[in-house]
């Protein structure tokens, strides 16, 4: 099919609402025409005008196993064909949702017992935050409703998730975030560390703040914490070392609910199934998208455990049913396409590829940036990375933000065939590659950042900025 490209660029300019597009400059024409992608193979997406582009950040952290992998197209046609749709509801069920539903649960960290499904990361956030609320209320604690979550979290952002994330441009002019969702310290210890801080010591700081808080909202108010194995739109920051065991502890003393968030970390991202599995995390709830159906068709979920779900069901005769759904919650198309995709994810080991190759990629990250003036930190895990601009190294000064480094780093890849997102909160590169990239990928990858680094760098250099 031949697109036309200026007819398609007019009509999307003047229709589509695009999330996070400056909407002014795009109507006028100022920030130039839409990328029209037309196609996708392996780790490479192509435009209409043909130009191809490696996709370093698999969408958006979700298409784990490639584009164009036609044993999920297979699978999505063949169910569309069998049956196309039908709800959830009054126990209605597939054979794809009840097979997908029982390999969840036997795959998911800790004590898991049921799955919620619903279409977004977002969504299944807003059905964590109503499973804390529904489970305190069954079990006689109307009052330990509150939230916590961390600045620089990133949960969604539908109205409870949107509050949970802890960044304030999502919730500038928009009346977020609700009361009853509060937010604690940032885990990097590379900004928030004081001067000759250990990262357990750091750990340990956080792990205190998360207690005092508790204690000042009174632990009888605060129902969950939900946190990120790994940061990840808040900077692809892993967590200092021992910071998911002294947060463990605090929530316990305080019998609060963990909720991992494993939109981005769950099915391998980080070398293991799940972050939680890497970090020793023993969640209650567990939130799941993008890589359950590595974004062939749209489908979350929230894993229930048996702490919380026994009281769910326990409370049923008084009760009544459970009143909670989307009319496409545990769609069987998605049901379908999560389970080619988990089958794709099992057969070719993405989790042991994603530590193998994640490995090489986290060598070939230091090695080409670590040593370079403008370069603060480089970070990452598995095959998520990112590489942090700062203006002074020795006095970790920040660029003025009106150079947007980072931005034009991000541009300069793009240029050059690479698509690495700038990070919000800092001069940040973040990757993150399929997990089906190779090694001989990886080196690609790393080579076009660091040719685009020193575009910029040089740039820099001239203007008198560094
Ligand atoms: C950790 C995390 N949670 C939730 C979400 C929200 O998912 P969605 O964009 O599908 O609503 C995202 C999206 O990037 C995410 O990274």
């Amino acid at each position: 099919m031949t697109i036309n490209v200026k007819e398609i660029s007019a009509l999307d300019r003047a229709s589509v609402l695009h999330p996070f597009t400056q909407l002014k400059d795009f109507a006028s024409g100022k920030a130039g025409d839409p990328t029209i992608v037309e196609t996708g193979k392996g780790i490479r997406i192509k435009d209409a005008t043909g130009r191809e582009y490696i996709d370093g950040f698999a969408g958006l952290y979700c298409v784990n196993i490639g584009y164009g992998r036609t044993e999920v197209a297979e699978a999505i046609s063949r169910q569309a064909y069998r049956l196309a749709y039908y709800h959830s509801y009054a126990a209605h069920t597939t054979d794809e949702l009840a097979t997908l539903s029982a390999r969840l649960v036997k795959m998911a960290p800790g004590k898991m017992s049921k799955i919620f499904y619903g279409m977004s990361g977002s969504d299944a956030n807003e059905t964590q935050a109503k499973l804390v609320w529904y489970y305190n209320n069954l079990r006689g604690k109307p009052n330990k409703k509150k939230i916590i979550s961390r600045q620089r979290g990133y949960h969604g952002c539908s109205v409870v998730s949107g509050s949970m994330t802890g960044m304030s441009f999502y919730h500038d002019h928009m009346d977020l975030p609700l009361p009853g969702i509060i937010h604690t310290g940032v885990p990097h210890h590379y900004w928030g560390a004081e001067p000759g801080e250990t990262e357990r010591d750091f750990s340990a700081r956080r792990a205190r703040e998360l207690d005092e808080l508790i204690q000042r909202e009174g632990p009888d108010t605060v129902g969950a914490f939900i946190g990120e194995p790994v940061l990840g739109t808040g900077g692809i920051t892993p967590p200092p070392e021992g910071y998911w065991a002294a947060i463990q502890e605090v929530l316990k003393k305080h019998d609060v609910l963990l909720i991992a968030d494993e939109v981005i970390t769950g099915f391998g991202r980080l070398g293991s199934m799940f972050g939680s599995h890497h970090y020793g995390i023993e969640p209650d709830l567990i939130t799941i998208a993008k890589g359950l159906t590595s974004a062939y068709f749209p489908l979350s979920g929230a894993i229930v455990g048996e702490r919380v779900y026994s009281v769910i069901e326990e409370a049923a005769d008084r009760v009544g049913s459970f009143s909670h759904g989307f009319t496409y919650s545990g769609h069987p198309i998605g049901a379908a396409a999560a389970n080619a995709v988990l089958d794709i994810v099992e057969k070719e080991d993405l989790p042991g590829k994603a530590r193998e190759v994640g490995g090489h990629f986290q060598q070939c990250l230091k090695a080409a940036f670590a040593q370079l003036p403008i370069v603060g930190e480089v970070r990452g895990v598995g095959m998520l990375g990112a590489v942090e601009f700062v203006a002074d190294r020795e006095k970790k000064t920040r660029f003025d933000a009106g150079l947007k480094v980072g931005a034009r780093i991000s541009k300069a890849a793009r240029d050059r065939g690479l698509i690495a997102r700038a990070m919000p909160h800092g001069d940040i590169l973040g990757f993150a590659p399929p997990l089906i990239t190779t090694k001989g990928e990886v080196d690609e990858i790393v080579g076009i950042a660091e040719a685009a680094v020193r575009q910029v760098m040089d740039e820099l250099a001239r203007e008198g900025a560094v």
